[in-house]
């Protein structure tokens, strides 16, 4: 998830009410961002990420070489996430960043938008995903061993001195509610 930190100090707005949204969520892969897109994205992801959010170049780059989805509720952008593919095994994706905007946390949106996400991927050919998700990230860690993703590697400071990152694998075939290996998060 990917493989940032969950926000520390934005809590989600007084908005983010507990009832599922009325509309279907729906992915949009967009392929040639413009710039007014890409600022509007990389404002996103910092606003999930913080300083390790995605940039406007890094996005334009990965929607050339990868894929970049947004996740629609109904007129508003609920979210966002980017696919890359594996260099030295193709038959997985990378989720590089998955996140919802802070008004549609909460409320069962993240496991519907992991189901298209992964149906997106089974339609590009790939057999499961990796990701890399932050040991404290207990809301992202119970959505992804709900869907079978396992711990592949603990990596000290992946992203720099304390920095700390699971990297995860979900292999589609072992299929959703599979066996989970990672630990409670905190016991590390
Ligand atoms: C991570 C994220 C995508 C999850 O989506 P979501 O719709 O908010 O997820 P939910 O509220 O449905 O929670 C998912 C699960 O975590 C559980 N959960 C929620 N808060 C929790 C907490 N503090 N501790 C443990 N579990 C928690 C929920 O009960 C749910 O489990 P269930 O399906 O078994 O009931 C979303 O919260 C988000 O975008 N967060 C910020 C960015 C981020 O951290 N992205 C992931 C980076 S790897």
């Amino acid at each position: 998830m990917t493989d940032h930190p969950a926000p520390k100090s934005k809590e989600d707005p007084p908005c983010a009410g507990s009832q599922p949204p009325q509309t279907e969520l729906r992915l949009e892969r967009v392929r040639r961002p413009g710039p007014e897109l890409l600022a509007l994205l990389a404002a996103y992801d910092e606003e999930a990420f913080g300083v390790v959010g995605l940039r406007a170049c890094d996005l334009a780059v990965m929607a050339e070489a990868g894929a970049v989805f947004v996740a629609w509720q109904g007129e508003e952008v609920a979210g966002a996430c980017q696919l890359l593919r594996m260099l030295d095994e193709p038959e997985f994706l990378y989720l590089v960043g998955f996140y919802l905007r802070p008004g549609w946390r909460g409320r069962g949106v993240g496991r519907r938008f992991l189901e298209l996400v992964s149906q997106e991927s089974r339609r590009l050919g790939a057999q499961g995903l990796l990701l890399t998700v932050a040991p404290d990230n207990a809301r992202a860690l119970a959505l992804y061993r709900r869907f079978g993703f396992a711990e592949e590697r603990f990596v000290p400071d992946f992203y720099g001195p304390g920095e700390d990152r699971y990297l995860l694998r979900w292999r589609f075939e072992e299929g959703v509610d599979g066996q989970c290996m990672i630990e409670d998060p905190g016991r590390r």
